[in-house]
């Protein structure tokens, strides 16, 4: 297919090229240059001079740019030069997703020269990359709830900013509630004595709350600069919850985008979304193509599938790079996508949501988005969260085709006809009134806030999932007959970065004498599918998967998993040599049809959380190959989430009654267990039950009598 822009090299590419030569100074020198000239064209460079004046008058100020115009990278870089980190302070920078946090504290760590964790820095949730000298800090906004509970004042803070506000991810909503107050304290603790009502600084609205953090005992804290980045125009809403707050709009750069729609509906996008990759990259211009999809199983399954099909490619064809990008994906496999793309190919990104605005990946001009999404999915009244894949909003879907024209016109292809687009959500709910709130609101309680109900949400949730939520984390052991937190399980489930079932699980653990086997589940339950089963080679990977399958359930089997890759990495570990341990791993993984970057990544989370368990003091042991304690404890922990079997061989779920099917990736799928327990419920055609064990009903009664001895 002809078309006029075939072949045209647009300036911001030329910009993008590597300066060429062998010597390794040189090389450096462009790259430098390279960058401050990528830094000057940045549409924020020229506002420079405003922003910092309007955070110096502003408490509050509400920042919206179109993405890739420069504000996460940016923005902090102008604070810290205009002296906000004197007096030994730090910006904090907050994330909703995980990659975003590492990938951009990356890049502002090489665009300042220095090394990552020294002036620049991240910090998620098993990973810490700061040290004390960290003045720019990325991290994810669950991240600075938790750093919350230990200083309540945030106090090595001079600016928080809460970065992509317009995601509303629970842990964004409730940050804003938090760091509303902290403002509030901050400025109470300035005015001595006088109560924070006569304090003249507070803008004291018809909706005034008083702070609820404790009064801070003569110490005084200066003002807290918070500022609320979003990429949506909608300002609104956050300018509105912070009393009328300044917002400021930087003008970004977008160039028009081609939208094309399918004829007909498809009925299996995945396949469709294969076609549509061949298709661009044979008959369309250069540039790269970015593909949005709903998770790490999806995207691993149409990388393999291209792979595959590449070899018949006509001969003379470029070449197709496929770049993963997804938020459990370690942090080096992550920075490929912003790699230049070497010649001779085309670059085809897939990823999550995350690439809507989280990160912005230079060189795209085609998106191809088939027009759903994975999301968290709550009902109270059944207390059940389940993942759910869903059509996005027609904000997302706006997001998606305007990643095509970040630096030239470009093409969204949206797989789905145009009649459906119109019939699309405006914008997506805000996650707080669709998850499961027991997580927030543990740590609500642990953060002081008694009343949960009356807390300051930007969007109040359903108070019904509030009402399930405290019921939910009692029945843990969690909270007292009064709503506190209760001593020492509740403050002990608190200061673990875990869902409150797990953290439960864990505690436990050490009385049934298997914390070593339940530090491995948690872990293994932590990470997406370890398991992998190519379409092709289905009855090879049963055949390996039955190597490591226990008649007793999906926990023992992953246990299994952790123990024998880790026997075989511990027989042939390499003293000096870390990739060439990683690539026997690799080898390993493949061979036993693992997933490795999963494997990897809970190796990681079960390091972090065992490091945890030993800072909190629990008795360390294991159960060895004697797993009747284990089963125990999982019922023990997990009872909310136990289901029995029905004469059709189907199951109800106890908890709330619903009927329910074993996955057919559990190994229990033809078993006919009579009780088991589970850890996740998910929905597709049917509602499926995954990670099954096997437990005795009586165990139920006896180890969860809160629950199962309740009188009616
Ligand atoms: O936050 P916003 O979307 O406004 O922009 P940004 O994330 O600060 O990105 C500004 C520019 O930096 C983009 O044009 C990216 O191409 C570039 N960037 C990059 O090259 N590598 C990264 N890891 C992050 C950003
Ligand atoms: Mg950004």
């Amino acid at each position: 297919m002809a078309h006029g822009r075939s072949g045209t090299t647009t300036p911001s590419r030329q910009l993008n090229g590597f300066a060429s030569g062998n010597n390794p100074k040189a090389g450096a020198l462009a790259r430098r240059q390279k960058i401050i000239q990528q830094r000057r064209s940045l549409p924020i460079a020229s506002v420079e001079k405003r922003l910092v004046e309007e955070v110096k008058s502003n408490d509050t100020l509400i920042i919206v740019g179109e993405t890739g115009s420069g504000k996460t990278t940016q923005l902090p870089q102008f604070l810290f030069d205009a002296g906000f980190c004197r007096d030994g302070k730090t910006i904090g920078i907050t994330q909703p997703r995980r990659v975003a946090a590492v990938t951009v504290a990356k890049r502002v760590a090489e665009e300042c020269g220095v090394g990552l964790g020294q002036k620049v820095g991240y910090s998620i949730r098993f990973d810490d990359m700061t040290s004390t000298s960290t003045r720019i800090k990325y991290m994810t906004d669950g991240l600075l709830l938790r750093e919350a509970l230990l200083d309540p004042y945030l106090s090595r803070y001079s600016v928080l900013v809460v970065d992509e506000a317009h995601e509303r991810t629970v842990h964004t909503d409730v940050l804003l509630g938090l760091l509303k107050d902290v403002q509030k304290a901050r400025l109470r603790s300035l005015s001595g004595k006088e109560s924070e009502d006569k304090n003249p600084n507070i803008n004291k609205g018809e909706d005034y709350q008083p702070s609820t953090l404790k009064p801070c005992q003569g110490r005084k804290f200066p003002p807290l600069k918070l500022i609320i980045m979003s990429a949506s125009l909608d300002a609104r809403v956050f300018s509105e919850y912070f009393g009328g707050a300044r917002a400021v709009h930087i003008q970004g750069r977008q160039h028009p985008v081609e939208i094309l729609y399918t004829l007909r509906p498809q009925t299996d996008y995945l396949e469709s979304v294969l076609v549509t990759i061949f298709q661009v990259h044979l008959n369309e211009g250069p540039g790269d193509v970015l593909v949005f999809l709903t998770g790490q199983e999806e995207i691993e399954s149409v990388e393999r599938s291209v792979q595959d099909q590449m070899p018949q490619l006509p001969e003379g064809s470029q070449n197709i790079l496929t770049c993963p990008i997804f938020s459990s994906l370690p942090s080096e496999q992550q920075m490929r996508v912003f790699a230049t793309t070497p010649s001779g190919f085309r670059k085809v990104i897939l990823a999550t949501n995350i690439a809507e605005t989280s990160v912005t990946i230079p060189g795209i001009k085609y998106v191809i988005d088939p027009g759903f999404v994975k999301a968290r999915s709550y009902d109270p009244n059944k207390g059940m969260e389940s993942l759910i894949i869903i059509p996005t909003s027609k904000a997302q879907a706006l997001q998606r085709s305007g990643r095509a024209g970040r630096e030239a016109p470009g093409k969204c292809f949206r797989l789905y006809p145009e009649s459906e687009f119109e019939k699309l959500e405006e914008s997506t709910k805000p996650e707080i009134k669709r998850c499961n709130l027991s997580n927030v609101i543990l740590q609500l309680k642990a953060l002081g806030v008694d009343d949960v109900i009356g807390f300051d949400f930007i969007e109040k949730p359903p108070r019904l999932a509030i009402v399930k939520s405290l019921e939910h984390l009692f029945l843990l052991g969690a909270l007292t007959d009064e709503c506190k937190l209760s001593n020492p399980v509740g403050h002990q489930m608190a200061r673990l970065p875990l869902d409150p079932m797990y953290s439960k699980a864990l505690i436990q653990a050490s009385n049934f004498n298997c914390l070593e086997e339940m530090l491995i589940t948690v872990a293994m339950l932590s990470v997406e599918s370890i398991f992998y089963s190519p379409r092709e080679k289905s009855e090879e990977a049963k055949t390996a998967m039955k190597c490591f399958a226990n008649p007793e359930g999906d926990h023992i089997t992953l246990i299994n998993v952790f123990r024998v890759a880790n026997e075989f990495l511990e027989k042939r570990r390499t003293v000096i040599n870390k990739e060439k341990d990683e690539k026997i791993m690799r080898k390993w993984c493949k061979q036993n049809f693992v997933n490795s970057r999963s494997l990897r990544h809970a190796c990681d989370i079960y390091r972090q959380i065992r490091r945890h368990a030993e800072q909190m003091g629990f008795h360390f042991s294991s159960c060895g190959d004697n797993f009747l304690q284990f089963r125990r404890c999982l019922a023990a922990s997990f009872f909310l989430n136990a289901a029995l079997r029905q004469p059709e061989g189907i199951y109800r779920a106890l908890a709330s009654g619903q009927v329910v099917r074993i996955h057919p990736s559990s190994v229990l799928n033809q078993t006919k267990a009579d009780c088991v327990i589970f850890n996740e419920l998910v929905q597709t055609s049917q509602k499926y039950i995954r990670n099954v064990s096997i437990i005795d009903y009586l165990w139920l009664t006896e180890l969860a009598p809160q629950f199962y001895m309740m009188p009616n």
